[in-house]
């Protein structure tokens, strides 16, 4: 489905990944490990078309993404985004976060899918009057409801207790059941166990 070839990257001068090749099939969980600074977050970006690559060529169903029309289509109704540092509007509440972000007919997943992460009492609340773990699942719950071919988390229990880690895991879990390919950059080994394939990057090689 997706398949990373020869894809290399620099921030200016500074090269942080190095000619990486590599295919992520559909159905899979993929599990993106290594230290700070290996390049996860980079990587993740790319492979979810939010980032160009400074060399190398992503294709997506066998298709360059270079050469895909309408990427904000693609982006909007396969892809879900779980960022390392979540981005939810200030000045909308979790449920209006969410609603901006569902596609009409999926609308009515949004209280289903709060509910299952403990968080659908505070729908009326704005993301600065909730915990930094509870943000985390708003984040999550507006990269699920729209029920994505694929989902991109980047750190989805960075600010998580195990309890509430162990509720996101069986959410993506459940996601990877009903068909939807995950792919997830963690410090938190604990995703080895519902990974598929591991990807261990270190220095922007793989190990
Ligand atoms: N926007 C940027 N401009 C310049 N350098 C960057 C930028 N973003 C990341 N880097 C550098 O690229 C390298 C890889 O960063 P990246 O964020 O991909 O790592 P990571 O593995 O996700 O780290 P972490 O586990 O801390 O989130 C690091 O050396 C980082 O300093
Ligand atoms: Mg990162």
């Amino acid at each position: 489905m997706i398949k990373a070839s020869h894809v290399s990257h620099f921030y200016g001068a500074e090269q942080v990944l190095f000619d990486l090749s590599f295919e992520i099939k559909g159905g899979e969980f993929l599990f993106l490990s290594g230290e700070s600074g290996s390049g996860k977050s980079t990587l993740l970006s790319i492979l979810s078309t939010l980032l160009k690559p400074s060399s190398g060529e992503l294709l997506i169903d066998g298709e360059s993404v270079d050469k895909i029309k309408n990427i904000d289509y693609f982006r909007q109704s396969k892809v879900g985004f779980v960022f390392q540092f979540h981005y939810l509007i200030n000045y909308l509440s979790v449920y209006e976060n969410i609603v901006l972000a569902a596609l009409d007919d999926k609308k009515h997943n949004i209280k289903k899918i709060l509910k299952k992460l403990g968080i659908l009492e505070l729908s009326a609340r704005y993301p600065n009057e909730i915990s930094g773990g509870q943000r985390q699942r708003v984040a999550l719950a507006r990269a699920l409801v729209n029920e994505p071919k694929i989902i991109f988390a980047d750190e989805p229990t960075g600010s998580l207790d195990s309890k509430n880690s162990t509720i996101v895991y069986g959410l993506l879990a459940d996601a990877l059941k009903n068909g939807t390919t995950v792919v997830v950059a963690s410090h938190d080994m604990r995703i080895e166990n519902y990974a598929t394939q591991i990807i261990r990057l270190k220095d922007g090689q793989i190990l």
